[in-house]
């Protein structure tokens, strides 16, 4: 990996400086009649550990966002740091290891696989390394018994509520146990019961010192963050600090 340009202060990086973005630009197809300016000079830190929300109105660039910090998507110009490492420059199949090791993603609408069980769903992520199926099962199992789910196991997404689809996505999150947990819009496709149970699972997670990084665009979260970052435009337009 001798393309990794390292931050020229690194010996400066904060201890607690889990990810870094400088002057961050998303500029979805660039030069061509539809170009759209989604992310524009972002700039912002997150903290390990800590329960991190980006907040702003439908368009904002809270997704665009999301996937950059979350290594699935590459900005357009600045720099994108995890402790003090620059990783733009990093090789697809390095930064798809180091997505696999450090970042859990639960998407909107929890892209579950529909023939597959829960515990399936669940242990995808294993199945690249090789671990037995008595294996990924026994990993699955566990996950799914602490977030309430061992009697629905077997049950296909279809067979499941909202909020029980998006526990069996948070469990397939957790299986490879990330130090950062990435949830995007969590709230919008749960009812008020299971929000109140995603909360606790949030709140759970960051005992366990998970750094959580969330996108919402409703206010029932918002007392359970460290920071706040609204998004306006795709400008960081606030910070607030709990
Ligand atoms: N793949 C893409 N190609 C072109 N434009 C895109 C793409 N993805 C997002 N955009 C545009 O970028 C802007 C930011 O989108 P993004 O999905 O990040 O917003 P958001 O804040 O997550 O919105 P929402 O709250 O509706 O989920 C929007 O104008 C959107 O239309
Ligand atoms: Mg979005």
């Amino acid at each position: 990996m001798t393309n990794i340009r390292v931050r020229s202060q690194e010996s400066g990086v904060r201890r607690d400086e889990l990810i870094r973005c400088e002057g961050v630009w998303k500029i979805y197809n660039e030069g061509r009649p539809h170009e759209v300016q989604a992310l524009a000079d972002v700039s912002l830190e997150i903290k390990k550990g800590s329960f991190t929300i980006l907040n702003g109105p439908s368009g904002s660039g809270k997704t665009t966002l999301l996937a950059l910090l979350g290594t699935m998507d590459r900005p357009s110009r600045g720099g994108i740091f995890m402790k003090g490492k620059d990783i733009t420059g990093f090789s697809d199949t390095a930064l798809s290891t180091l997505r696999r090791d450090s970042i859990g993603f639960v998407f909107q609408n929890f892209n579950l696989i529909p023939r597959l069980s829960a515990w399936e769903n669940v242990s995808t992520p294993l199945i690249p390394a090789g671990v037995s199926e008595k294996g990924r099962r026994d990993r699955a199992m566990v996950l799914l018994e602490k977030l309430g789910l061992a009697d629905r196991a077997s049950h296909a997404p279809e067979e499941l509520s909202g909020g029980e689809q998006q526990r069996v996505a948070i469990a397939r999150a957790l299986i490879n146990n990330p130090e950062i947990i990435i949830l995007d819009e969590p709230t919008s496709n749960i009812d008020a019961e299971a929000t109140d149970i995603l909360i606790d699972i949030l709140k759970n997670l960051k005992s366990d010192s998970k750094t959580l990084l969330v996108s919402t665009h409703d206010q029932v979260l918002r007392p359970h963050a460290d920071t706040v970052f609204e998004l306006k435009r795709g400008r960081l337009a606030g910070i607030t600090h709990d």
